[in-house]
């Protein structure tokens, strides 16, 4: 397990990211598949939660950051695999493939994504669903990334941490932040930096059916209100296609 003076980020994230609305949202999702896999599962909360609420199929977290990892392990009766999708190729496994808390945000280029599509295509069986948000450019989330709205947790010796963030540039739907911990741990306050994309609802359908997907879903906000120009998230559940609009699989 990460200790706070290596990983603040993995060692804070389920504090400063408490279970709400959005988790709700997938685990609906994930308690109506048989086979799931959570890309960028993160911590494991999601997956550990639809175990404990009966989940009784197969389900597979992944996530490429050892800290994080090491933190969902704690769950011991659901799939933990290192790595990136790309990488591990599961090939036609799943009835569902959610990416969420953000996850989609890391792809920093079309390509990136496309890769990340296909191999989510790959990952699902026929007539499987693939469920992730990404945080819509309309809505500007950035401009509340600022120190008065940093967020006040207590860590895991029972210590006080203040976490802030800071947006460093705005460039091409590209958002450079950085994200400060200060805490008694820490004689000094501990940066992390981080970027990451906001990409359009028509770039999300474009890219989803360059890759041979059909979006059967789309809402702005996790009680599954519409999508607008202003809504705060882009959430979308696709499904295969007939076939790739470019003939990649
Ligand atoms: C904001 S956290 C979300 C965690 C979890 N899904 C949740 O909802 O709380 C983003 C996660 O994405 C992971 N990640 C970063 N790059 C990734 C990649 N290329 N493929 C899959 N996961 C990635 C990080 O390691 C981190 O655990």
């Amino acid at each position: 397990m990460p200790d706070d003076a290596s990983d603040p980020y993995a060692t804070h994230y389920d504090a400063i990211n408490e279970w709400g609305p959005s988790d709700d949202f997938y685990l609906d999702l994930v308690l109506s598949a048989d086979a799931v896999l959570d890309v960028g599962c993160g911590t494991g909360a999601l997956l550990a939660a639809a175990r404990a609420a009966g989940h009784p199929g197969r389900l597979v977290g992944l996530d490429p950051d050892p800290a994080m990892l090491a933190l969902a392990r704690r769950y011991a009766d659901v799939e933990w695999v290192a790595g990136h999708l790309g990488a591990v190729a599961f090939d036609g496994e799943f009835d569902l493939v959610v990416m969420a808390g953000h996850v989609f945000q890391v792809f920093l280029t079309d390509d990136e994504v496309r890769g990340q599509f296909t191999a989510v295509r790959r990952a699902l069986r026929p007539g499987g669903r693939y469920a992730f948000e990404t945080r819509n450019p309309g809505a500007r989330a950035w401009e509340r990334w600022t120190p008065e709205h940093g967020t006040d947790v207590v860590g895991e010796h029972g210590e006080p941490v203040r976490v802030e963030h800071r947006v460093e540039s705005v460039v091409d739907g590209l958002v450079r932040l950085s994200e400060t911990y200060r805490g008694p741990d820490w004689p000094e306050p501990r940066v992390e930096w981080a970027t990451l994309r906001f990409t359009t609802a028509e770039q999300v359908d474009a890219l989803l059916a360059e890759t041979g997907f059909e979006v059967l879903e789309r809402h702005g906000s996790w009680d599954r209100g519409p999508f607008t120009a202003t809504s705060r998230e882009i959430i979308t559940i696709a499904r295969p296609g007939p076939r790739p609009a470019t003939g990649r699989r």
